[in-house]
């Protein structure tokens, strides 16, 4: 039905639109791992260079559990929360004791890591297991919120309630991982927050803020 087809037209312009990544050619949980947790709070050209030194020194969990807490540090120089950098750390370290330096593939073991939270091990277990946990991040609010004109704010526990069940709505769960990926590249490169080229917008048809001029009216935020 519908959001079969919405999640068909978003996975088919992604096929098309989508930037050419280093993380986006594995499929090893450590290195979207990896990768998630420098773009949590840093932009894809900042954060790349950090990714290729950091997986090259660091390029499985054996190897940054057994390195000292200077060297990682070192290696997240200047990226800030180095927090980040503290939790990879000992989450390594965890994973080699609890699963046998295997990075473990049920949602439940991948959340009760350090530093990873709901967005993170639902873009892993997605992306890498093709597992129907829906991503929920900053590009997925303002997608959905502009597809349905949903006016409930993106900064409380209600809207982040509210997002994280449209987004399973719309997940066709055949094709987890490509949809996730779909709609934050969706949210990165068409659905912008200034301005975005609704004309070229593979959804416009059915946008619902698109057909009553009011794209920028969403993500409504509560918080000021
Ligand atoms: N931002 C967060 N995760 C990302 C990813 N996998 N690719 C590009 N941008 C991202």
């Amino acid at each position: 039905e519908n959001e079969l087809e919405t999640s068909r037209l978003l996975r088919d312009w992604y096929r098309i639109h989508k930037r050419e990544l280093p993380w986006r050619e594995s499929s090893d949980p450590y290195i979207i791992w990896i990768s998630e947790i420098i773009l949590q709070q840093t932009r894809v050209v900042q954060g790349m260079d950090y990714f290729l030194r950091f997986t090259e020194r660091f390029p499985d969990v054996a190897s940054l559990a057994s390195a000292e807490e200077d060297e990682v540090l070192k290696y997240w120089q200047g990226l800030g929360y180095y927090s980040r950098a503290r939790n990879l750390h000992a989450a390594a370290k965890d994973i080699m004791k609890r699963f046998d330096g295997i990075f473990p593939g049920r949602y439940e073991d991948v959340i009760s890591l350090k530093g990873i939270g709901e967005y993170t091990a639902a873009a892993i277990v997605s992306f890498v297991w093709n597992q129907p946990y829906p991503v929920v991040d900053g590009n997925v609010f303002r997608v959905l919120s502009r597809l349905f004109a949903v006016d409930t704010p993106i900064d409380t526990p209600r809207g982040k309630k509210a997002f994280t069940e449209l987004a399973g709505l719309v997940m066709d769960p055949r094709y987890a991982g490509q949809h996730n990926q779909a709609i934050m590249e969706l949210g990165a490169l068409q659905c912008v927050p200034q301005n975005p080229d609704c004309e070229a917008c593979p959804l416009k048809e059915r946008c619902a803020a698109y057909g009553t001029g009011d794209v920028q009216t969403y993500p409504v935020k509560q918080k000021k």
